[in-house]
């Protein structure tokens, strides 16, 4: 699925807060080098949005983090660089192909200590997190297949505690969020996600678009309230 072209100055802005700000290094540029090199899509958050996840885990002082969708662990790399030393980060990727890609490139990061790779669907992943006592997780990083997004939310709540934050990506796909009869699946799932969220007591959330080198998209951030 693909998002509406880029407009260039929506990269050039990008590339100027990801130079000025936002710079990756060697090992994330390798991460992303061995991601294309292995046939993975090209779908990872852009630099500038795997900082502001970064920073996100930071100030939740999050030592438990949970990712659903892996692929070559760009953004598992900017989460689990902002966990302390005695701090956790599982992520769930379906692909073997992708997990194993991103095993590699997390321990190249040096992260291989604190972050768990998990193959399988999420959704039989995540009742064995729960039934082994995983959570509560501090934050929690939806970026899998978008037609689960609503059974995903319903699993980050019941492994969360209150003050968990979760952020899902992809909320907008180039605007087609709002298109009256959608087919697509990811759209309806997503909608599906909303409605969840809107009549949920114990979340309290936002959602932004937002344009740059991913082309025109968005981010939904929520918090537990209780
Ligand atoms: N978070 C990554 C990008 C993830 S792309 C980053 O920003 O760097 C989405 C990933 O979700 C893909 O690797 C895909 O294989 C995985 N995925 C798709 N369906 C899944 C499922 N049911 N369970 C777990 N992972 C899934
Ligand atoms: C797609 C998936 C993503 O997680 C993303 O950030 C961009 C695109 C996709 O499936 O096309
Ligand atoms: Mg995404």
């Amino acid at each position: 699925m693909t998002n509406s072209q880029p407009d260039p100055r929506w990269t050039e802005v990008d590339d100027y807060f990801t130079e000025t700000i936002a710079p990756g290094d060697e090992v994330l540029t390798a991460a992303l080098a061995d991601s294309a090199a292995a046939g993975l899509p090209e779908i990872a958050v852009a630099p500038n949005q795997g900082k502001l996840l970064h920073l996100l885990a930071l100030t939740q002082g999050a030592g438990n983090i949970l990712e659903i969708g892996t692929l070559g662990g760009y953004s598992t790399i900017w989460l689990a660089r902002a966990l302390p030393a005695d701090g956790r980060l599982i992520t769930l990727e379906y692909d073997p192909a992708h997990a194993a890609v991103a095993r590699a490139n997390i321990a190249r990061a040096g992260l291989d200590k604190l972050v768990e790779v998990r193959t399988g669907a999420a959704l039989d992943s995540l009742p064995e997190l729960d039934a082994e006592g995983a959570g509560p997780f501090d934050l929690v990083f939806i970026d899998a297949d978008k037609v689960n997004n609503p059974r995903y939310v319903e699993w980050a709540l019941k492994l969360s505690r209150p003050g968990t934050v979760i952020v899902v990506d992809n909320v907008v796909r180039g605007g087609r969020i709002t298109t009256p009869h959608p087919e697509d699946p990811a759209i309806t799932g997503t909608r599906e996600l909303f409605d969840l969220v809107a009549r949920e007591p114990r979340l309290e959330a936002t959602a932004v678009q937002t344009v740059g080198t991913k082309g025109y998209d968005g981010l939904l951030l929520a918090r537990v309230t209780s």
